[in-house]
């Protein structure tokens, strides 16, 4: 084996990349603070956001938007952890931004779900481990806020096991909880790390009492003790004990329980991912799978970001690399326009900006700055024809037509909204008989963000409103003759997305009942990959 592939092999087996899934205020924001504290990327909390995301009144939201660079420096973080680059990817946690959400859960090898144990399991954690599921994507787990008044622990695993689906390991156990929260029992290390209320900086010198039956325990908890013992014998017996294979097939979890504000329990996670998260692993692509630890670089497009520097008015396209060894200033082939590209500013995400980057590896999540030609799902390579698959489109299920006040400011609506659907902020449907473009999405948030960002970026006033579509599918079709007869008998209800794709625009769902009807061979659907 050559040296190169002994370092690729090195530097692929030493990263771990995943995202942070929770419902909204579960303590995501804090929890990504003291990941990084404890990684040693950041010396105080308090740093990374100016303001936190976790609350989505539109107007908080579009504050944020205004402060990109703060909120979207954290969305893709690296950091060293024990000889290992950690990538740590954010999801948005407002449903309305879901598809966004599901693309970034693509470009991740596990998750860390975090579950307020004060709530339990919440609806967008549901939604977001649907996902993870459809991947098999082994998740670690969370229990947060355990110095509140929370839930009972075996009924949070219950929970857990019968909503989410995913069997249960308790790796830690809390002893008691809210005011009288002593801290927690490790059942791998036999081990007590007592609870110390910790806030900006890390307390290096938590008390660790090694042993269930140390006498220490007795001493300082004259009257938990005994409960203590009798409930790990009770939670041993009624529970998973951890197993690595049944972890990295996503259908069982370890679970922690801490306090994330308290820094209470953030190591433990922080090691978890390190010991058993999977490093890279192959992908699926069109003609072979890709492996991560192949000599050539390859990468797909699962995030594309605007104005992330308002001194750089840029776009930023999220990479994640696949296989091989990205070098700055190499040439990287833009498979989708078959054209090279000099990679000489690709950047990379520090927890409080970006750098150029010298090197990345599968798993890194690299930024290409771009001025509006990449799109989501783009694969790159060396040069091979290969396309990564398994990044989707959702059919959306709200749509609005764009109105503008000022009719000279055509162009730029135009231009707008044509970027804005290649970045995926909304999907953008050109009718093919030149009527007004169409605007669809999954949540309404979207469209206040496209209003928004249409008038600060292109300086175009607008109000939506709503058309008469309340259908959108992608149509293909292996016969091109029919296709084209389709095409040309609906050629009122069709249009393009902003990537080319034939899509199918109805009013209701007995017009698209009766299209199925009336031409068998084409196919409608709810679901799109780049191609
Ligand atoms: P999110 O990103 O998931 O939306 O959650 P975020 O971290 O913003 O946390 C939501 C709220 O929960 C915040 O309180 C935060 O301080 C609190 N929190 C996070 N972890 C813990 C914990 O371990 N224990 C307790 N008791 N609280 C925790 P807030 O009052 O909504 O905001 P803030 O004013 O404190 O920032």
């Amino acid at each position: 084996m050559s040296a190169d592939l002994n370092r690729i092999r090195h530097e692929v087996e030493h990263r771990r990349t995943f995202a942070i899934i929770s419902h909204p205020d579960a303590g995501k924001t804090t929890l990504t603070e003291k990941l990084l504290l404890f990684s040693g990327a950041i010396q105080q909390a308090g740093t990374v956001k100016g303001k936190k995301t976790g609350k989505f009144a539109t107007s908080d939201w579009m504050d944020i938007e205004k402060q990109r660079g703060i909120s979207v420096a954290s969305s893709v973080m690296q950091f060293e952890y024990k000889d290992h680059t950690v990538n740590l990817l954010d999801t948005p946690g407002h449903q309305d931004f879901s598809e966004d959400t599901y693309r970034v859960l693509t470009a991740v090898d596990s998750g860390l779900m975090v579950i307020d144990a004060a709530k339990g399991v919440e609806t967008q954690t549901i939604k977001l481990l649907d996902v993870c599921r459809l991947r098999h994507t082994p998740i670690v787990t969370f229990m947060n806020k355990c110095d509140r008044e929370v839930r009972d622990s075996l009924d949070l695993l219950d929970e857990v096991e019968s909503v989410l689906k995913i069997n249960c390991a308790p790796i830690t156990w809390p002893i008691g909880m809210g005011r009288s929260f002593k801290g927690v029992y490790h059942l791998l290390r036999d081990e007590v790390f007592l609870f110390e209320a910790g806030g900006e900086k890390i307390n290096l010198d938590v008390e660790i009492i090694k042993g269930l039956d140390n006498p220490r325990l007795d001493e300082l908890f004259a009257d938990e003790a005994a409960q203590l013992r009798m409930d790990i014998e009770l939670v041993k017996g009624a529970s998973h004990e951890f197993d690595l294979k049944e972890f990295l097939a996503g259908r069982l979890t370890p679970v922690f329980f801490g306090s994330a504000i308290n820094n209470f329990g953030v190591r433990e996670i922080l090691d978890a991912l390190i010991d058993w998260a999977p490093a890279p692993a192959s992908r699926d692509a069109t003609v072979r799978e890709v492996v991560p630890t192949e000599e050539k670089f390859s990468g797909f497009i699962f995030k594309i970001q605007a104005n992330m520097d308002p001194k750089h008015r840029d776009r930023i396209a999220f990479l994640r690399v696949c296989s091989g060894q990205f070098e700055r200033g190499m040439k990287m082939k833009h498979l989708r326009l078959n054209r090279d590209m000099a990679a000489n500013s690709v950047v990379t995400f520090m927890s409080h900006d970006r750098e150029i980057i010298e090197e990345a590896f599968a798993g890194d999540i690299i930024g290409i700055p771009n001025h509006g030609n990449i799109q989501i799902g783009d694969t790159f390579s060396e040069g091979e024809q290969l396309a990564f698959t398994g990044i989707p489109f959702f059919a959306p299920e709200l749509f609005r037509v764009a109105r503008i006040k000022n009719p000279l400011k055509i162009k730029q609506l135009q231009k707008g909204l044509q970027q804005l659907g290649e970045e995926g902020a909304v999907q953008v449907f050109k009718p093919l008989n030149g009527g007004d473009m169409v605007l669809g999405a999954v949540g309404v948030l979207q469209f206040e963000v496209v209003a928004h960002r249409l008038m600060s970026e292109y300086g175009v006033d607008c109000v939506f409103e709503s058309p008469s579509t309340n259908i959108a599918r992608w149509v293909s079709c292996e016969n091109k003759v029919k296709l084209a007869e389709f095409e040309k008998s609906q050629v009122n209800n069709l249009a393009e997305d902003a990537a080319g794709n034939l899509t199918y625009l109805a009013n209701h769902r007995v017009n698209l009942d009766i299209m199925r009807e009336r031409h068998p061979d084409i196919v409608f659907h709810e679901t799109r990959e780049h191609a």
